[in-house]
């Protein structure tokens, strides 16, 4: 046991630390933690013989609370924060394509997931063959992007990006959340 150790990653079981916030790169690399918990969840929604409505209620909470704000965060401002900063040998418009595409996949695929999942819940029907076939390939387009982010974005970002970046990429991600600017909580003098 090691009880000065600093608890540096959650395990992706609970939504990410609005606290992390103050350091958007770390926030955003805890959210993929949690995209991979989830895709776990999903997988085995997709594999079990009978419906187990936690998991489909955990998995639909995540996908109606958080999945479309981490991707906006993305979209809206890393994305275009990283492009801005990247020089040529970054080569990294080629990357945010491909996960681009990713994340439209699984954002085409999203509306049915939901209407899914809500369905067994209200039903207690279990997923049929082909809702299953959704799930997973839902879930590879997820995993797939946040495993290029990782290997690749969030490198680059964390060597790039500069402070201002970071703070300006804070506060937009704190104000999708509805939380107040730093500044304004700081701002107290
Ligand atoms: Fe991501």
């Amino acid at each position: 046991m090691h009880p000065s150790e600093p608890v540096l990653r959650g395990s992706g079981e609970t939504p990410t630390s609005p606290s992390l916030l103050a350091n958007p790169l770390d926030f955003i690399s805890e959210d993929h933690l949690r995209e991979r918990q989830i895709c776990t969840v999903i997988d085995g929604l997709a594999t079990a013989d009978a419906l187990n409505r936690r998991s489909a209620t955990a998995v639909l909470r995540f996908l109606n609370e958080e999945l479309s704000v981490h991707l906006r965060d993305e979209a809206e401002d890393l994305f275009p924060l990283l492009a801005r900063r990247c020089t040529q040998e970054d080569a990294i418009e080629g990357v945010i394509d491909r996960i681009r595409a990713d994340q439209d996949a699984a954002m085409r695929l999203l509306p049915q997931v939901r209407a899914m999942l809500a369905g067994c819940l209200d039903s207690g029907v279990n997923l049929t063959a082909e809702e299953r076939a959704v799930l997973s390939r839902f879930a590879g387009h997820v995993r797939r992007h946040l495993v290029a982010e990782n290997a690749i974005l969030l490198p680059i970002a964390r060597a790039r990006l500069t402070r201002a970046d970071l703070r300006t990429l804070s506060e937009h991600m704190r104000r999708r959340r509805g939380l107040p600017d730093l500044a304004e909580t700081t701002d107290a003098e």
